[in-house]
């Protein structure tokens, strides 16, 4: 087995125990070439979101690869096609990220919306002289309206914490979901060109496609109030970087926070960086202690699986 970082023992110790593991142990992910070179001759291989799983992968690893394990929900990283033709299962890590993401979700809201992060420098900068009526002011989270575009497992999640807070509830979505989904949550389907001039928090969950790259671009922008709030916890490439910028720096929204970027890292001179109503964190939504073990418990559930020639137990499912 070829594991492509260190997990959390929950992870690494089942699989040292089952079989031969190879484990890359640099805190950076392992370059392209190691990494071709590394998983070649594997049964069966544990990524991460930052290794790219695609042909030239598979064939570098060989017709002898039975499964391959995602550390992450997400597996925009896999060409999940290529791994089917070839009948090599790929897991995923589903459930157990959903309500610590949607904590995140929540701090990054009202971190942006009262203005945390830029509360810390102005403190640390010295800038505090008194109690000021004007100082540092924002919207009100509680009645406010939230939009939840990707209305899965973390954007319902999501509606149920915003539910706390008396927000009225709008989400989009490929459908509308069934009233038993929606109906408890008192959440209401429209469309994203209504929902988004409606909300003034906007918050993004969806799976990153063909079809959701670039979702929030500058004519999506252009749509929401200058009010609002963008929250970005799915994937970075979901939202156009420079339309965001610019959207930012002309007043076109009021403020973004972004759990996730394009590229990641964020590149030190991207204008997004310098933007004191940008709050960037580094892709830490999933990073509880409890869940990260539990993702390492659950991939390394799904790579013994596929090496004993098992049914993973959490499997992404081929396209058809
Ligand atoms: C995921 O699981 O897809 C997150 O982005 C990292 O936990």
């Amino acid at each position: 087995m070829f594991v492509a970082r260190v997990i959390p023992s929950e992870g690494l110790d089942p699989v040292r125990d089952a079989c031969d593991l190879d484990l890359w142990e640099d805190e950076l992910p392992p370059p392209r070439d190691e990494l071709l070179r590394r998983v070649a001759g594997c049964d069966g291989v544990l990524t991460l979101l930052t290794d790219r799983v695609d042909d030239e992968f598979l064939d570098a690893a060989g017709p002898q690869l039975k499964v391959v394990s995602n550390y992450a929900v997400g597996f925009d990283n896999i060409d999940v096609a290529a791994c089917a033709r070839r009948g090599i299962p790929v897991g995923n890590t589903p459930g157990v990220l959903t309500d610590t993401t949607a904590d995140l979700t929540w701090a990054l809201l009202m971190a942006a919306a009262r203005r945390l992060p830029e509360g810390d420098r102005y403190v640390r900068a010295g800038s505090w002289k008194t109690w000021g009526p004007l100082l540092l002011l924002g919207p009100d989270v509680h009645g406010a309206t939230i939009g939840i575009v990707g209305f899965g497992r973390i954007g319902q999640a999501v509606a149920r914490r915003a539910q706390g807070f008396g927000m009225e509830i709008l989400y989009h979505d490929l459908q509308p979901l069934p009233p038993s989904v929606s109906d408890p949550l008192g959440a209401t389907y429209l469309p994203l060109e209504e929902l988004l001039p409606r909300s003034d928090f906007v918050t993004l969950h969806v799976n990153l496609s063909p079809v959701t790259r670039h979702l929030i671009n500058a004519e999506t922008l252009a749509l929401m109030k200058s009010t609002a709030v963008l929250v970005n916890t799915s994937r970075g490439p979901v939202v156009d970087q420079a339309a965001l910028a610019s959207a930012l720096r002309d007043g076109v929204i009021w403020a973004a926070a972004l759990d996730v970027t394009d590229p990641e890292p964020i590149p030190m001179d991207d204008p997004l960086v310098g933007l004191d109503n940008c709050l960037i964190v580094p892709h830490i939504a999933s990073a509880s202690r409890a869940t990260r073990g539990k993702m390492a418990s659950m991939a390394a559930a799904n790579l013994l699986a596929g090496v004993r020639g098992e049914q993973l137990p959490t499997e992404v499912p081929p396209p058809s």
